[in-house]
């Protein structure tokens, strides 16, 4: 296990992961279903935040998920998350999800979604994290705007 004084990138945390949407994952309409998506968009943040931790993690908070495209039963699903913030024992994860019809290879982007998770010890206690470290202005601005994320949902709780 690294030293968990010593920041981490960003992408050494990112993951991308795909899927084939089958028969089994349909909606009424034939689309595919929303807690589908949800569920792999969970997993996908929980990857991103055990390669950034090296421990296990749970879900802590879920921001709103707005879907702008249905998902048809035969694309591809594509999630890509990575860090995005580290508190002391929290870490929110970004997820972008697309949709890729494998035929033409079309790809649509279908929403991004915001995680929190907190890394668990051995005991299942919190434990803290390495902290997260930006290696470009876009990165330095992702990550500000997941601070402010993160202190807005404090502020609700
Ligand atoms: C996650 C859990 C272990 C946190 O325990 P806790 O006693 O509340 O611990 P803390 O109050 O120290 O909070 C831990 C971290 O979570 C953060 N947190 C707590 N509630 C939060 C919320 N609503 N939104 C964002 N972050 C939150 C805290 O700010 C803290 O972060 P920090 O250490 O980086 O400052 C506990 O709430 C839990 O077990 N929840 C259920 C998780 C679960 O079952 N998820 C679904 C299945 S995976």
């Amino acid at each position: 296990m690294s030293d968990i004084n010593i920041p981490k990138s960003i992408r050494a945390s990112h993951i991308s992961i795909a899927q084939l949407m089958q028969p089994e994952h349909a909606n009424n309409l034939g689309n595919v279903h929303g807690g589908w998506i949800m569920k792999l968009v969970d997993e996908a943040g929980a990857l991103a935040c055990m390669r950034h931790a090296q421990r296990r993690v749970v879900t802590v908070a879920i921001d709103s998920m707005v879907f702008r495209q249905p998902i048809r039963i035969g694309d591809l699903i594509i999630l890509n998350a990575e860090l995005t913030y580290t508190g002391r024992t929290s870490m929110e994860a970004e997820v972008q999800v697309q949709a890729e019809n494998p035929i033409t290879g079309e790809r649509t982007h279908t929403n991004t979604a915001y995680l929190v998770y907190v890394a668990l010890d051995d005991n299942g206690s919190p434990i803290s994290v390495p902290p997260l470290k930006a290696e470009t202005e876009e990165e330095k601005q992702k990550m500000e705007q997941a601070n402010e994320r993160q202190r807005r949902r404090l502020k609700q709780k």
